[in-house]
């Protein structure tokens, strides 16, 4: 077991393989940055001559050795994982090949509700069969509770033949499962727990952060490195801890879903940020975590503004005590040069991170303080009512199939209509309509909501008027 933390070895090697190179005969065509638009040299420049392929000592992704498999050691060192696989295609990736290596064709998985995409074209890819598992509704709220545990018992007590459990934790705006509780069951029953963590790689860095997954006892976590962490679009890390999740099948299947060529920068960013977060990361998240708790104090002195509270301090959504819309509010920081993560019908979301300056927490204190006076002339809107989501339910379909007889119709005409597609907001990804599932009156106004605010919706039909797919 490698055991230096301090160390790079991937862009160590890199920065040696520079160094030492005196000729280039192999890809990529831009031959180190010898030849790029010569326009944007200046901003591309630094980091081309890094953007290698498996030559030298660079090992190689798909069959690690040497430098690749000791950057990967120290990272499963670093996030209490048994193994760890660096993923240049993002958690969906990583998502992708937890599915496929856990069931086959025709097979059951008990998959959270709302699960990010990547979990459901898994299963689409697999052929599996889904059985879906929800918080229970919040009256209060209006959102889902954590997923109970007992429920969870009884899913299995339904679904005896079930291949595993994929759970999300953190979601987007920074609510956990009980994972440590659901982790303890699937144990019991011998059933590989699975965990979409693409929002929590930094759990694992500050004693006041939610417990990681790995540490809670999943057998797999898949985190999204360069959502919360300081690594590049699409670095990903996928940890595996004790044997019910096949090591050399996961292998198999990342060398199906990734590129063969896959990307030096990316993979040297998962490296650095691994090494900046052990030797730094408790620090800087300390200091962060003090100037989030005085953001706090400020927005709790707002008249008309709430923060809508969550399990991770690094996520913050606000929401206007009067009935405006997040969609209004993330418009309002846009015009203001300020860009937020995301929003939905009653919040906006801004996520902070070891990367955040303190010159833009006080830009936002004083931004939420000017929007406090304003938000009360804002129109009000009529709210949205929650979904109703079954706490435990099967698809009717295997998802995947059933992709011959669709057609596309009228979004207000679907009522009723079995759906072909995901219909999936975007961001967060996270599908309101799955195939084999019903459209419902509800189910449309949200998709219909959404749209008249500006949201993007995926799995509508381009153009106007608006059309989904149906099975037929
Ligand atoms: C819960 C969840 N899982 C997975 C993903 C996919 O992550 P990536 O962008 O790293 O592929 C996302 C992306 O937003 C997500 O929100």
């Amino acid at each position: 077991m490698a055991d230096n933390q301090a160390t790079a070895p991937i862009y160590d090697a890199l920065i040696r393989h520079i160094k030492d190179s005196r000729g280039n005969f192999h890809v990529p065509g831009h031959k180190q940055g010898q030849a790029f638009d010569t326009e944007v040299l200046s901003l591309f420049g630094r980091i081309l001559p890094m953007d290698m392929t498996e030559v030298g000592e660079l090992d190689d992704l798909h069959q690690p050795t040497g430098v690749i498999r000791e950057a990967q050691e120290l990272a499963a060192q670093a996030f209490e994982a048994e193994e760890t696989f660096f993923l240049t295609g993002g958690t969906t990736a990583g998502n992708l090949a937890l599915v496929l290596s856990c069931c086959r064709r025709g097979e059951r998985l008990i998959v959270q509700r709302d699960s990010h995409q990547s979990v459901f074209n898994g299963m689409a890819l697999a052929g599996v069969r889904p059985v879906y598992l929800s918080g229970r509704s919040d009256p209060m709220t209006g959102g889902l509770n954590p997923i109970k545990p007992e429920d969870l018992e009884e899913a299995i007590r339904r679904y005896p033949d079930s291949k595993g459990v994929f759970i999300t934790s953190p979601d987007y705006f920074g609510r956990v499962q009980p994972v440590a509780e659901l982790a303890a069951i699937c144990r019991r029953h011998g059933l590989p727990f699975l965990v979409d963590e693409a929002h929590g790689a930094h759990f694992s860095f500050h004693p006041e952060l939610p417990d990681a997954a790995c540490h809670a006892g999943a057998d797999a976590a898949v985190q999204s490195t360069h959502k919360m962490l300081p690594a590049m679009t699409m670095a990903s890390m996928l940890h595996l801890k004790g044997g019910r999740v096949n090591r050399e099948k996961v292998a198999r299947w990342l060398r199906v879903i990734q590129s063969s060529s896959p990307s030096y920068p990316l993979m040297a960013s998962l490296d650095l940020a691994r090494r900046w977060m052990v030797q730094k990361g408790q620090g800087a998240l300390s200091e962060l975590l003090s100037s989030l708790s005085l953001l706090r104090v400020k927005i709790r002195g707002l008249s008309y503004l709430e923060e809508v509270t969550s399990d991770d301090p690094l996520k913050l959504s606000i929401r206007a005590k009067k009935s405006v819309s997040g969609y209004r509010l993330l418009d309002w920081f846009g015009k203001r040069g300020i860009h937020m993560e995301l929003a939905d019908h009653k919040r906006v979301l801004a996520v902070f991170s070891v990367g955040t300056s303190q010159e833009e927490i006080g830009l936002l204190v004083k931004l939420l303080i000017q929007l406090d006076k304003e938000v009360i002339h804002m129109p009000g809107e009529k709210p949205v009512e929650g979904l109703d989501v079954p706490v435990i339910s099967e698809s009717r379909l295997a998802l995947g199939e059933g992709s011959s007889a669709w057609s596309d119709i009228l979004l207000e005409g679907a009522v009723g209509k079995v759906a072909a597609e995901m219909v999936i907001p975007y961001p967060p990804g996270i599908p309101l309509v799955l195939p084999g599932e019903i459209f419902t009156a509800e189910s449309i106004r949200w998709i219909q909501h959404i749209l008249d605010n500006g949201g993007r919706v995926r799995g509508i039909r381009p153009g106007f008027p608006h059309k989904v797919y149906v099975i037929q």
